[in-house]
């Protein structure tokens, strides 16, 4: 079989995981790794014995070996780098969000269908073997008609106003942070589980923090110490660290969620809870493995995972036995396992999220940006494709 050659883009914590979640994958090999910093590059490639490390990402895309990249840089940086490689006839898996505007979502989705090109976005939190269950119960009927979707994204990570990264800034990050960030991704489980698509949203986003406290070098120099006003400039700060979104899915349903990077303690809680007419099921990223099944005239039930007894569509996303968890590295193997089979295949519809649901995200996130200037309730379009 043909190795498939991949050049990773980015050598901070999405670089490493996805070079890493590569590794694992049959017939694929990395094969370059595009740094900003040369030192980071040489060091990861070196480790990982990468032949190609560049701070030209050009240079990979010349490459006629280079089948495929992938981007795990900054959300800015998604939309060129995306459309450079696409044009230069490589597959893509890029990050999420896709783009930082819709416009560019939109170009980027008509330019992957006009190179016939495979391509992803890495809502990789799918693939979760308990998430998976949760959708094969809801095809199989176990939850009735779903009357109500709710939940949290919810970290800590930004809580203080010494807290600084990229995303903080829209030239890096784009206009919304928190719910580009880990919004898109509840709502794209939020879809993929249920089957329904949210029609309309009322949306409230929250910046605490107007300014904050930008570190002069970079964060690591910090790194157990308490910064001086010499050591940061206050920098007036515009994306939220908060959002919370009333939604109608479908004809019936009703949902609510939050989003937080400021909630002490919560490190990354993305929970869902969907209450149907006939059961309900909650999730809670922190415990992964486990399952919560409510009834009405019956106990409830916890499910453990194991592979023997989830639903046979959801038992393709566990690899190891009960008792053996499985967690968030795990669900990019099984993106990029599904991403790879397809590179090569001639049909079949490919089974991961692509940049059509990307562009959904987008919708939604364009969505929630109107409905908080407006102070109002904003129509969503409707998907591209339902998947
Ligand atoms: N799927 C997931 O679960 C998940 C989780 C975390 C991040 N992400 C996404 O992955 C992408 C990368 O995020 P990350 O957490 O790896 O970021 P990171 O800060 O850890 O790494 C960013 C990389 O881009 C480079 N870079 C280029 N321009 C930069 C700039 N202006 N500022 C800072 N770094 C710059 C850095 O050198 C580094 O190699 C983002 O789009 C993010 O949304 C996805």
């Amino acid at each position: 079989m043909k190795q498939i050659k991949t050049a990773i883009f980015g050598t901070g914590f999405m670089g490493r995981v996805h070079l890493e979640a590569v590794r694992r994958v049959e017939s694929v090999e990395a094969a370059a790794i595009w740094g900003r910093s040369a030192d980071a590059a040489r060091r990861l490639g070196t480790g990982f014995s990468v032949p190609t490390v560049t701070t030209d990402y050009r240079e990979i895309l010349r490459d006629p070996a280079v089948d495929a990249v992938h981007i795990c840089t900054p959300n800015a940086q998604h939309f060129p780098m995306a459309k450079d490689a696409l044009n230069a006839g490589k597959h893509v898996l890029c990050e999420k969000p896709l783009a930082t505007s819709l416009e560019e979502g939109e170009e980027l989705v008509a330019l992957a269908a006009k190179q016939g090109l495979r391509n992803c976005v890495c809502h990789n939190l799918r693939y979760y073997p308990m998430v998976q269950q949760m959708r094969s119960m809801r095809e199989a009927g176990d939850l009735g008609d779903i009357l109500v979707v709710q939940g949290t994204y919810s970290q800590d990570w930004l809580l203080y106003d010494t807290d600084w990264n990229w995303r903080v800034e829209t030239k890096a990050g784009g206009p919304s942070r928190c719910m580009a960030d880990i919004g898109s991704h509840w709502f794209d489980m939020a879809e993929h589980v249920t089957g329904l698509r949210v029609q309309s949203l009322c949306a409230d986003l929250q910046t605490f923090h107007p300014t904050r406290k930008q570190p002069k070098h970079s964060v690591e120099t910090f790194a157990n110490k308490l910064l001086g006003p010499e050591d940061y400039i206050e920098t007036p700060v515009d994306t939220e660290d908060f959002g919370a979104v009333i939604f109608r899915m479908g004809t019936r349903a009703r949902g609510c969620v939050t989003a937080s990077q400021v909630s002490a303690g919560r490190k990354n809680r993305l929970s869902i809870e969907i209450y149907g007419t006939r059961s309900s099921v909650a999730w809670d990223q922190e415990r992964p493995d486990e399952l919560w099944s409510g009834h009405r005239d019956d106990g409830n039930q916890i499910f453990i995972k194991d592979p023997s007894l989830l639903k046979p569509a959801a038992r393709g996303f566990a690899d190891l036995p009960g008792g053996h968890s499985e967690g968030y590295d795990d669900t990019f193997k099984q993106v990029f396992r599904r991403f790879y089979a397809s590179i090569g295949a001639s049909s079949g519809t490919p089974e991961y999220p692509q940049f059509t649901d990307g562009l959904r995200q987008l919708r939604i996130l364009d969505a929630e940006m109107r409905s908080h200037r407006t102070r109002g309730w904003v129509d969503v379009p409707a998907p591209e494709r339902i998947k």
